[in-house]
C-alpha cells in the first residue's frame, strides 16, 4: 500500500475511505467491507454525523482481530462551531469519545470559517464569529495543543487556499502537516499542490469523484459528469478499467492522498484496485487537459449576502 509521509505522524496510506454522504444506518457495514478489502485509512468528519456508527465498526474490527489499531489511519475535522481556542479539544475529545479511540491519527480545520457554538451552519451575516473575535491562529493554537495532549498525531487543515497557509506560516509552532482540498482532473489545483508539497505538507483530494451524491442545494444546472468524461472513459477503456479507477489513480501518481467514498462492496473493492491502475504519459497529458477549474463543493453556503465571507475571500482567487 502507497503511503505518505506525514509531518510528526508517520505515514498515512495515500488511498482511503471517503464518509461524507455515506449514511447513519449504512456507513458501519461500509466502513467494515473497507476493512476486510484492505482500507487502512479512513476520512471522517464530527460534521458527517456519523462518527459513533464508525467507531462502532472500527471497534468490531479491532475486536475480531481482522486490524490492529497501528495499522489504521484515522483522520476527523474540527467543525466550525468550535473555533474557539477553548472549544478545540472539547470537541475532539466528542470525535474521540464517538469514533472510541484515545488518539487520532490526523485532525484537521474543516473550513477556515467560524460559526458561533450553538449554531451549526450559518443562516445569517452574525451567525459567524469575526476575525476580532476568533482569528485562525487561536483555532491553530488548539490544534497546536491537542498534539501537545496527545489527543491526535498530526494536524492540518481543509480547503485552505496558499494565501491561508501562507498567513499561518510564521506564527505557527506545527506546521499543517495535510491540506485536504477538493481536487480531480476538472479542478487540479496545480498552484496548490505545488506549494503544499515544497511546504512539507501532503496534500488530500476530496469529491475525487465528482461527489454526484451531493445534497441537491450544493449541485448546479447543467454541471458536467466527471465520472461520464468522454477522455476519463476512453483513458479506462483502453486500461480495461473503470472511470472512478482511473480518477483514482490519477491522483495516486501525483503523490497525493485521495479518499473516494462508497457504500458498495462492489464498487469499494473497484476503487480499492485502482492502486494497481499505471496510468501512460499519454493519459496524463489527456487528463492535465481537463482541468475547468471546476468546484463541485464551491462554498456558497458561507457567501451570505452581508455576511464577512465570500467565495473571492474563501478561496482567495
Ligand atoms: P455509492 O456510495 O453509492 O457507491 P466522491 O468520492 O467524489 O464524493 O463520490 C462519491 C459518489 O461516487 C457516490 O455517489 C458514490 O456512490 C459514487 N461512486 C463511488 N465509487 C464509484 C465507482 N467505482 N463507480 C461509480 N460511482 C462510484
Amino acid at each position: 500500500m502507497r503511503t505518505l509521509e506525514i509531518a510528526g505522524g508517520g505515514r498515512m496510506p495515500a488511498l482511503g475511505l471517503g464518509t461524507w454522504k455515506a449514511a447513519p444506518g449504512v456507513v458501519g457495514e461500509a466502513v467494515r467491507e473497507a476493512l476486510r478489502i484492505g482500507y487502512r485509512h479512513i476520512d471522517c468528519a464530527a460534521i458527517y454525523g456519523n462518527e459513533a456508527e464508525i467507531g462502532a465498526a472500527l471497534a468490531d474490527a479491532l475486536r475480531a482481530g481482522e486490524v490492529t489499531r497501528d495499522e489504521l489511519w484515522i483522520t476527523s475535522k474540527l467543525w466550525c462551531n468550535a473555533h474557539a481556542y477553548d472549544d478545540v479539544a472539547p470537541a475532539l475529545r466528542k470525535t474521540l469519545a464517538d469514533l472510541g479511540l484515545a488518539r487520532l491519527d490526523l485532525y484537521l480545520v474543516h473550513w477556515p470559517i467560524a460559526v458561533r457554538r450553538d449554531l451549526v451552519s450559518a443562516k445569517a451575516p452574525g451567525d459567524f464569529i469575526p476575525d476580532s473575535e476568533v482569528t485562525l491562529l487561536d483555532t491553530w493554537r488548539g490544534m497546536e495543543d491537542a498534539v501537545a495532549d496527545g489527543l491526535t498525531r498530526a494536524i492540518g487543515v481543509s480547503n485552505f487556499s496558499v494565501k491561508k497557509l501562507r498567513e499561518l506560516a510564521p506564527s505557527a509552532r506545527l506546521n499543517p502537516a495535510v491540506n485536504q482540498v477538493e481536487l480531480h482532473p476538472y479542478l487540479q489545483q496545480r498552484e496548490l499542490v505545488a506549494y503544499c508539497h515544497a511546504n512539507d505538507m501532503a496534500v488530500t483530494g476530496y469529491s475525487p469523484l465528482g461527489s454526484s451524491d451531493r445534497p441537491a442545494g450544493m449541485k448546479r444546472e447543467g454541471e458536467p459528469a466527471l465520472l461520464d468524461d468522454p477522455v476519463i472513459s476512453e483513458v479506462a477503456a483502453h486500461h480495461g478499467a473503470s472511470p472512478a479507477q482511473v480518477l483514482i489513480a490519477w491522483q495516486l501518481h501525483q503523490g497525493l492522498s485521495v479518499i473516494p467514498k462508497s457504500t458498495h462492496p462492489a464498487r469499494l473493492q473497484e476503487n480499492f484496485e485502482a492502486r494497481e491502475l499505471i496510468l501512460d504519459p499519454d493519459d496524463l497529458e489527456e487528463i492535465a487537459a481537463l482541468d475547468l477549474h471546476r468546484r463541485y463543493v464551491d462554498g456558497a453556503f458561507w457567501a451570505l449576502p452581508g455576511g464577512p465571507h465570500t467565495l473571492a475571500n474563501l478561496w482567495d482567487e
